[in-house]
């Protein structure tokens, strides 16, 4: 009975593959399904891992060549090798999807290679370059994730009107890029791009960046960027793109005045958001519904409509992220095995890796003052913080809002440098339902960049000590 399952995923990214590793590590007979020819969908292949690798190389070169000459680090002609970069980033990425390859020989979890299709809630059909197979499972996780989405009437071509999956592997450094979309993929493929010497400029619908994320931070961040020299054209609608082979003619929009403007780039990135990737499932066949977004509807347990087939990660509702899909993943398998798996939807942090980080946790400002909540606010900036002092990186600030009352920690919002990593302690402090005061009686090593975080928590209180 080799074609015989507990339980068959259908996707291999971070959702899937830690689903099946879960199952597989609580006894089931787990075998995971992925088309792409490499473990680790989107995020690792052409997106999370290969992006930040290619922040991580165009900051080095940036500083290099910019920051080493005032600190006393004299090179000489620093030179830009975009074609080694390229391989450095294609080399991690390979090390890292052959690691979970080995991560299901492992835990002994079977890797199906080619296309899943779902005939009935018992049945999966894979197909491989003309063969197909059938295998029968107790239960199907769908773990498809998604796609990048692009504006009505515009087409990716993946030539000069591109998505971040072209963004991550041009050959030479364009002379100008505009990107069309300031939320996380447009903001952290400019500046990769900007570092390495391309002029960039974003051209956003809203009046401001990073929808979602607290307004206070993000007009700093667009400050920020702004005096990197990342140009911005906010609340302004792309009416269209014209691929001229040599270049991109894109006319767009003002929201508030309707005048219409054009601007002329050698490529065009469309990062306005990414859908849902159900395709070619046969869900409404066999009788799974989706939202309006094209969202598979689940319930509080992750199951469809059919309840033995579960849903996790961008083809459900919630935030596009690669660790929030790993939970889900996780819960599934716990719940699947009898265990009680769940996922805190209130403390699921966000992280830009752009330079510096933004990072977040919990309830903004605006969405406080939305569920009237009394709230209180502590603010730290890293210029009074010794370790991003020493650093020369001092922009930014930790902002903590506490509960007016109970003073428990609702949210963390930060702007500076290593914030990405930062931001896990205000994870773990929420999730164990901490107070303000609690963080500020913790004892921060010195120095560090996590002293801001106390001192904010103090600041809650009005009482931050070196500021
Ligand atoms: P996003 O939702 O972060 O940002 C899209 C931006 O495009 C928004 O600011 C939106 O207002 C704007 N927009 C929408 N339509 C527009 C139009 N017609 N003209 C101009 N602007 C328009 O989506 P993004 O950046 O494409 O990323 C997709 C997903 O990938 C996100 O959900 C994100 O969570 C995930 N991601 C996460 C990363 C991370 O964790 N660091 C990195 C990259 C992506």
């Amino acid at each position: 009975m080799t074609n015989n399952y507990d339980v068959i995923v259908i996707g291999g990214g971070p959702g899937g593959y830690v689903c099946a590793i879960r199952a597989a590590q609580l006894g089931l007979k787990t075998a995971c399904v992925e088309s792409r020819g490499t473990l680790g969908g989107t995020c690792l292949n052409v997106g999370c891992i290969p992006s930040k690798s290619l922040l991580n190389l165009s900051e080095n070169f940036h500083k290099a060549k910019k920051n080493f000459f005032d600190q006393g680090i004299e090179v000489s002609d620093v030179k830009l090798n975009v074609d080694k970069m390229m391989k450095n980033k294609n080399k991690s990425v390979q090390v890292l999807t052959k690691g979970v390859e080995f991560l299901f020989k492992k835990n002994k979890v079977t890797y199906l290679k080619g296309k899943g299709v779902i005939f009935s809630s018992k049945n999966v059909v894979v197909y491989d370059q003309g063969k197909k197979t059938s295998y029968n499972a107790k239960n199907i996780v769908i773990a498809t994730g998604s796609t990048p989405t692009s504006i009505p009437g515009i087409e990716i071509n993946e030539k000069n009107i591109i998505s971040s999956t072209a963004a991550l592997s041009l050959t030479s450094v364009p002379k100008s890029l505009v990107v069309i979309g300031g939320g996380y993929i447009g903001l952290e493929m400019g500046s990769v791009w900007k570092r390495l010497g391309t002029e960039v400029t974003v051209i956003e619908n809203l009046p401001y960046i990073t929808p979602g994320m607290d307004r206070e931070v993000s007009k700093e961040f667009q400050k920020i960027l702004a005096k990197q020299g990342i140009k911005f054209q906010l609340n302004s609608k792309v009416l269209s793109i014209k691929d001229l082979k040599n270049e991109v003619k894109i006319e767009f929009q003002s929201n508030e005045n309707n005048s219409k403007n054009e601007i002329s780039a050698n490529k065009a990135l469309i990062a306005v958001g990414r859908k849902p990737y159900t395709e070619g499932l046969n869900l409404s066949k066999i009788g799974i519904k989706k939202d309006e977004k094209g969202r598979i509807k689940v319930n509080k347990k992750f199951q469809t409509d059919i309840k033995n087939i579960y849903a996790i990660g961008d083809v459900i509702e919630g935030p596009m992220l690669a660790h929030k899909a790993e939970e889900e993943g996780i819960a599934v398998a716990e719940l699947i095995a009898g265990q009680s798996g769940h996922v805190n939807y209130d403390v699921i942090p966000g992280v830009i890796y752009t330079s510096p980080e933004v990072a977040y946790v919990g309830k903004t400002e605006e969405q406080l003052k939305i569920d009237n909540i009394d709230y209180k606010i502590g603010k730290f900036p890293f210029l009074a913080n010794s370790r991003a002092k020493v650093n020369n990186e001092t922009e930014g600030f930790v902002k903590i809002l506490a509960h007016r009352k109970s003073d428990r920690v609702l949210g963390v919002h930060i702007i500076g440098p290593h914030c990405g990593d930062m931001i896990a302690e205000m994870a773990l402090a929420m999730e164990f339902g901490a107070s303000s005061e609690d963080i500020a009686r913790t004892c921060h090593a010195h120095p560090t960049h996590t002293e801001a975080i106390k001192e904010a928590a103090l600041a809650v209180d009005k009482r931050p000590i070196h500021f």
